[in-house]
């Protein structure tokens, strides 16, 4: 990618986000509500698809993972069984003169005071970041509830049920993709920090002695993950978490890391959590949440390899990822910026479009949409007949639609549409009738 792309590339994202209609301000008409924001049809769709790549490597196509959707309020002793009520807590601090309240751990010791000189800051405290609301009409102590701040605990809780019903043997793991919600301090960077967020997370349960290596391979599996949907080598790197940096319940953790706009930013995160949360549960529940071995006749306490990724994070990051800008020459012959998205055929939330050459001849509008409504049943389609051709490709470039098929009065001789490729912009003619076979090597590739 060129410098001066790069300069400003966050705000060139953002606006597209917004122009195009993946990511809109929350509440919009109302002036937006902070650091909410909201998936518009592109968006909601390109993030479907990232989830949905997720589900069939980690759940469809292994024999060990079966996936959950749990419940987002649970029994308010989970919380203190996973140790989120003591522990899940950033450093905060007050400026008694601006009355802006900061995370101590990210506040720089000369920041400016925004009514004045330095911060006048107060002691810090520490600040819990579970959301807390009331379950029922009756507002008392038994009906606080929290909204999960990681989905995670929906697996635990419901460890032994999945093993119980599926009968899966050590190692097996439980994969979830669903909302978390987190009151940060500090939310920001558009949709990298947000307090409502997605995650998708694995709790692989092995046997103790199986920890390290489940860890080692788990963090090469979900490293690769995102090499193989198109981010860039060089963009992506494995950190290794410090002893002090360690989340509460973590022997170890990686980060897969992003070299996002600002510099490089936590993608996932691939701990090894112990038996400690099978074993809070298991005390604060009074169930007994060890494994029964029948080749052994033992009962093992898992340990669990927790790869946990953020849906709105891993989305941003694909769209960072994939936008460029190149010159292209215009049907006038002039030089323009073309803006495109590389996404991933996968990823892409408009595979194919349509686009009759002329939007005046019925007969080619009736060809184009017969096309269209054909190859809808098997790939994201799109329909343009507005505009000149040349601008209707920038257009799809510019939403990162690998394929734009254009119907001309020689379709309606040959029976063949030009396939245009937004990567090469080469073109080149196919019969419909092997339209099917062409796209769908092109664009349902294995990973
Ligand atoms: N169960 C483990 C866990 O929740 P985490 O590192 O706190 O670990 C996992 O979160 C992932 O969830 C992160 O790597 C990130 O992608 C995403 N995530 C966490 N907090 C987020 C936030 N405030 N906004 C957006 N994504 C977030």
């Amino acid at each position: 990618m060129k410098e001066q792309v790069k300069e400003d590339l966050f705000d060139k994202v953002v606006a597209l986000c917004k122009r195009r209609g993946f990511v809109y301000p929350g509440s919009d008409i109302y002036g937006g509500l902070a650091n909410c924001w909201d998936y518009g049809p592109l968006g909601s769709q390109l993030k479907k698809n990232v989830k949905d790549m997720w589900w069939r490597n980690i759940v469809q196509e292994r024999d060990d993972i079966v996936g959950i959707d749990a419940a987002i309020f649970m029994h308010p002793r989970t919380w203190e069984a996973s140790g989120h009520l003591q522990k899940f807590s950033d450093p905060l601090v007050d400026c008694r003169k601006c009355n802006q309240r900061f995370r101590a751990d990210e506040l720089s010791e000369d920041a400016e005071c925004p009514a004045g000189g330095k911060h006048e800051l107060t002691e810090i405290r520490d600040f819990n970041l579970m959301f807390e609301t009331q379950m029922g009409v009756v507002k008392n102590e038994t009906s606080r509830v929290f909204l999960r701040p990681e989905t995670a605990q929906g697996i635990f809780v419901n460890f032994a049920n999945v093993q119980t019903s599926t009968r899966k043997k050590l190692p097996f793991g439980i994969a979830q993709i669903g909302k978390s919600f987190r009151n940060e301090i500090t939310p920001r960077r558009f949709t990298f920090r947000t307090r409502e967020f997605e995650q998708m997370e694995i709790e692989y349960f092995v046997k103790p002695e199986q920890a390290d290596e489940a860890f080692k391979s788990w963090v090469d599996t979900r490293f690769s993950w995102y090499k193989k949907l198109g981010i860039k080598e060089s963009n992506l790197r494995l950190r290794q978490h410090e002893q002090d940096e360690l989340a509460h319940y973590a022997k170890g953790c990686f980060d897969v890391e992003y070299l996002f706009p600002w510099g490089w930013g936590e993608l996932e995160g691939i701990a090894n959590r112990t038996d400690f949360d099978l074993r809070r549960h298991s005390e604060y529940s009074g169930k007994n949440l060890s494994f029964f071995d029948p080749d052994t006749n033992e009962h093992v306490m898992p340990w669990v390899i927790e790869p946990s990724g953020g849906v709105d994070r891993a989305t941003f990051a694909f769209l960072v990822d994939a936008y460029d800008e190149d010159t292209a020459v215009s049907a006038k012959g002039k030089e323009e910026v073309r803006v495109v998205l590389h996404l991933h055929p996968r990823l892409a939330p408009v595979q194919v479009a349509v686009l009759p050459l002329l939007r005046n001849k019925p007969q080619l509008i009736e060809k184009a949409k017969e096309l269209e409504k054909n190859l809808r049943k098997h790939y994201l389609v799109d329909y343009d007949d507005r505009g000149q051709i040349g601008k209707r490709y920038r257009r799809y470039d510019e939403i990162g639609t690998p394929f734009c098929l254009t119907v001309d009065f020689d379709t309606l001789e040959d029976d063949s549409v030009t396939v245009r490729d937004r990567d090469t912009m080469e073109q080149e003619r196919i019969k419909i009738s092997d339209l099917r076979h062409y796209l769908d090597e092109k664009l349902l590739m294995d990973m």
